[in-house]
């Protein structure tokens, strides 16, 4: 059978510079500030409270800025497909004109410190684009930029789209940029350590509990601080739950060869349903096209490959590209407002206990946004986003949906050799891996985090959680949370 094209990866990650390797936690530690996670959230807020002078640790599970950050489309713009009217329509024109100031403040904070810190990590200008090809969605075009306009963002409907297939027109947002997101997440790790900060990578958080006030508890150590900033993408601990709050979702990325980035000078994203979302860059090699499928819900797909094989298909139906380099699984949490949720979800029990998360794969911006807001709060400054991403403000109770293991197998023998099932044992429930060369290796199919049965994904070689969106490794180790221990080992002899 014919699989996905490429290799398993993110292309991001290819051609930069080796980064610091930063030693676990050892020991036990006080500070100020400890921040849990370094993606852009977690790196965002530890360099801003730097800046003002207030000494801060990171606990990162796995290696700095490398997962869903370092694994996005890595658009820097306050374009987030068609949003203003839908956010004027239902919260108002107040939080939608915060939501539009808050990420144009995250977009320019982004270039500002790749200027003052130096940072090389690629940082082109483009147009962001939302294109149709159905000539009667121009009309809700022609409503967003009223609605853009309306909270001082500069946008156009055009029909001259800068792509190689016939579309109906497009909304223009001029002036946003792209860049490579590992690059620019390396460059402020060492702005981090350069001002004293600390990080700690493979240190994944195993407890969050009170102390003095906070305490971050590792395999090799502990970290009491007055402040502790859930910046883990899910939150792995809340005093207000987000996990119904939330819904995980996932896309299939490739990254292919293309001989000229000029025939397709903008970033895109398809303005209906299934979404397609595309933009150019380069690798060490030259340049590339990124192009990411449709979404679906976490470990709700039991063939995850054929997502791949589909997409390639799309892109090169529709775009001149040529050898399919890389391909990866990444994913985000929705809201049902499409607001993220970034503060402190209960300052009256939990004071100093600050989260974010929600971001609707629109992170980038919203996630310096949400760093930003948590620094200055922790050093005693009002925001004026603090309202619109307020964690813990009303949300519908009906959106999250969990969902079952789509990898049941009727027995061992129908696992293939590099494949992964989930077999009824007893009262139990087995995720079973069969090795390339036959051996078969047995653990609990049961999340850690609430107990969902994972799902095999036969793209990355992962268990992928339907409920929440923990990711584990085939070895049964964490990647993605809210689970933050390994899936347990199970007795299984055939
Ligand atoms: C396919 C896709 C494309 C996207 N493209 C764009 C785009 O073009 N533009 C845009 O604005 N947004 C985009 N997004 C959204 C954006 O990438 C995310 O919203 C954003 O990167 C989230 O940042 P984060 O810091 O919350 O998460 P992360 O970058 O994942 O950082 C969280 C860190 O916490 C660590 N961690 C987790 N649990 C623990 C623990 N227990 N202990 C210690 N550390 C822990 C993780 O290892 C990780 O490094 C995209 C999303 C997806 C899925
Ligand atoms: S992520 Fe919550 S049960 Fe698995």
């Amino acid at each position: 059978m014919h699989g996905p094209s490429g290799q398993t990866g993110s292309v991001w990650e290819q051609g930069v510079a080796a980064p610091e390797i930063h030693p676990p936690l050892a020991g036990s530690h006080r500070t100020e500030s400890v921040v849990v996670g370094a993606g852009i959230v977690g790196l965002t807020a530890a360099l801003r409270l730097l800046e003002l002078g207030r000494p801060v640790i990171v606990l990162e599970g796995l290696r700095a800025g490398r997962q869903v950050s370092g694994r996005s489309s890595a658009k820097i713009t306050t374009q987030h497909r068609l949003i203003y009217r839908h956010l004027i329509d239902t919260v108002g024109t107040e939080r939608a004109a915060a939501y539009a100031e808050a990420n144009s403040c995250g977009a320019a904070h982004i270039r500002r410190w790749i200027v003052e810190l130096g940072i090389g990590c690629d940082l082109e200008d483009r147009s962001a684009y939302t294109y149709t090809q159905d000539p009667e969605r121009l009309v809700d075009l022609e409503a967003e930029v009223t609605a853009a306009g309306m909270l001082g963002l500069a946008a156009e409907v055009t029909r001259s789209v800068p792509l190689p297939f016939a579309t109906a027109g497009a909304l223009r947002f001029p002036g946003q940029a792209q860049f490579n997101p590992v690059a620019y997440l390396d460059g402020l790790a060492q702005a981090v350590t350069a001002r004293g900060g600390r990080i700690c990578e493979n240190s994944r958080v195993l407890g969050v509990d009170e102390a003095a006030r906070w305490r971050a508890t590792t395999a090799g150590g502990a970290v009491e601080a007055d402040n502790i900033v859930i910046a883990t993408n899910m939150t792995i601990k809340t005093p207000v739950g987000m996990a119904k709050r939330t819904q995980p979702r996932c896309h299939g990325v490739m990254a292919f060869r293309i001989a000229d980035a000029s025939a397709m000078d903008g970033m895109f994203i398809t303005a209906e349903e299934p979404t397609y979302s595309f933009r150019t860059g380069h690798d060490q090699s030259g340049p590339i096209l990124l192009a990411l499928g449709p979404h679906f819900g976490t470990g709700h797909d039991g063939d995850v490959a054929a997502r791949f094989i589909a997409l390639e298909k799309w892109v090169r139906t529709h775009l001149p590209v040529g050898e399919a380099l890389w391909r990866w699984c990444n994913e985000d949490y929705d809201t049902a407002d499409r607001i993220p949720l970034v503060g402190e979800p209960d300052p009256g029990k939990a004071p100093g206990f600050h989260i974010a998360t929600g971001f609707n794969a629109w992170g980038i911006s919203n996630g310096t946004a949400a760093g930003l807001m948590i620094a200055d709060s922790i050093c005693g400054r009002s925001s004026p986003w603090r309202e619109l991403y307020d964690p813990a403000r009303p949300l519908p109770k009906d959106f999250h949906r969990d969902g079952e293991s789509q990898s049941l197998v009727d027995s061992p023998e129908a696992i293939a050799p590099g494949v992964g099932g989930v077999i009824v044992h007893g009262d139990d429930k087995i995720a079973l891996r069969r090795d390339d060369d036959g051996t078969l290796h047995a653990l609990s199919a049961r999340c850690t985090h609430k107990g969902c049965i994972v799902t095999w994904n036969n793209a990355e070689r992962t268990w992928d959680c339907p409920c929440h969106g923990s990711i584990f490794a085939a070895d049964g180790s964490v990647i993605h949370g809210p689970a933050r221990k390994p899936l347990e080992p199970a007795g299984f002899d055939g």
